[in-house]
């Protein structure tokens, strides 16, 4: 290998966090692979960044981008979400489960070094205390969720069994200025959204419903430090993250304070406020503190300044 920079394949590469997570990979000399569906690609590349149009479920493919790329690091993001889950069931057992399976096996035989996977707080069913305790059952109620579980389990596997260097963070809601329109939970940054433009906002959930939250810059910092932590120094497969607790009135007001004049209303959806107030306040992530010095910078006030100034300056950069 000599001196060449590390390499990262990141699938998903032109989502909402993988493009983050590539942009850091590149700052820091690393030379990045993004793996997306055709279409998604961005306009401009950097150096040192290659992007390759193609869908997880083919494995000759990725299997001929292991062998042309070899990666050091594979980050695997791409995934359908919690919403567009439920709306196909086939493909989502295709693609984040059958997919993830494949790339994983992919990886042992082709002696990746270490595989990231993107869980989530999803994984989590009816979640009764508060703070939810580090190793609170996972027996999630949707599709989405189940799909994360068996991931996990299996990434756990391919580490017990074949000393794979699997290394798994359950993301809580990240509240994002380009959260996905197939997350469930993505309606706070849908709600900044609308406010900077002047658009009215129908909040999914009540008021005082709401949940752990991480900001997006925070997100990011985590993946990229938990990947780099030493081998040695991580006592587990899976970590909890917990940035805030943040609930839609709380949203709403600080959108209003912001951008005057919001106009939003909350008209519950029965599934999505099932699935938010069942998910925990607050999660416990000493682990990740003590095993690779997880530490959050944004706390919800941070994480609304931040999001509404970079909402500001895309606007002024569209108008
Ligand atoms: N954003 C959050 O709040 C959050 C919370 C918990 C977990 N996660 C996880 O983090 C990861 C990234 O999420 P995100 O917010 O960036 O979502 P995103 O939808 O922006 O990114 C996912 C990417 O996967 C790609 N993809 C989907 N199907 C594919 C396929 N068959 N082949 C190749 N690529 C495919 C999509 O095109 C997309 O670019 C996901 O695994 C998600 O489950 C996100």
């Amino acid at each position: 290998m000599g001196d060449r920079p590390k390499r990262a394949l990141i699938t998903g590469g032109n989502g909402n966090l993988g493009r983050l997570v590539a942009d850091r990979l590149l700052n820091q000399g690393q030379h990045v692979i993004k793996f997306d569906v055709p279409g998604t690609e961005p306009e401009l590349l950097q150096a040192n960044e290659a992007v390759l149009g193609g869908d997880i479920r083919e494995t000759d493919m990725l299997k001929n981008v292991l062998a042309e790329h070899q990666p050091d690091t594979i980050y695997h993001l791409a995934s359908l979400l919690s919403g567009s889950s439920e709306e196909n069931l086939q493909a989502t057992w295709d693609i984040n489960a059958s997919a993830s399976f494949g790339l994983l096996n992919l990886a042992r035989e082709t002696g990746v070094g270490t595989f990231f996977f993107a869980s989530t707080v999803a994984t989590y069913g009816v979640v009764d205390t508060n703070p939810m305790p580090e190793d609170f059952p996972q027996w999630p109620e949707n599709l989405y969720g189940a799909t994360k579980v068996a991931v996990e389990r299996m990434g756990a596997y391919f580490r017990q069994k074949h000393g794979m260097d699997f290394r798994c963070l359950r993301l809580p809601l990240v509240v994002s200025p380009f959260a996905p329109e197939g997350a469930v939970s993505a309606f706070p940054s849908h709600a900044f959204k609308a406010a900077s433009r002047g658009e009215s906002f129908r909040f999914p959930v009540s008021e005082a419903t709401g949940m752990s939250t991480l900001f997006l810059d925070d997100a990011i910092d985590a993946i990229v430090a938990f990947c780099a932590a030493d081998r040695a120094s991580l006592s587990r497969p899976a970590y909890n993250l917990h940035g805030y607790y943040l609930s839609a009135g709380m949203v709403a007001a600080a959108a209003r304070q912001r951008f005057s004049g919001f106009d939003c209303s909350f008209e519950p959806i029965d599934a999505v406020e099932h699935l938010i107030a069942s998910w925990p306040d607050r999660i416990e992530d000493q682990a990740a503190r003590q095993d690779w010095g997880w530490r959050p910078t944004f706390d919800f006030e941070r994480s609304a300044d931040h999001i509404c100034a970079l909402l500001r300056a895309s606007s002024d950069g569209e108008g």
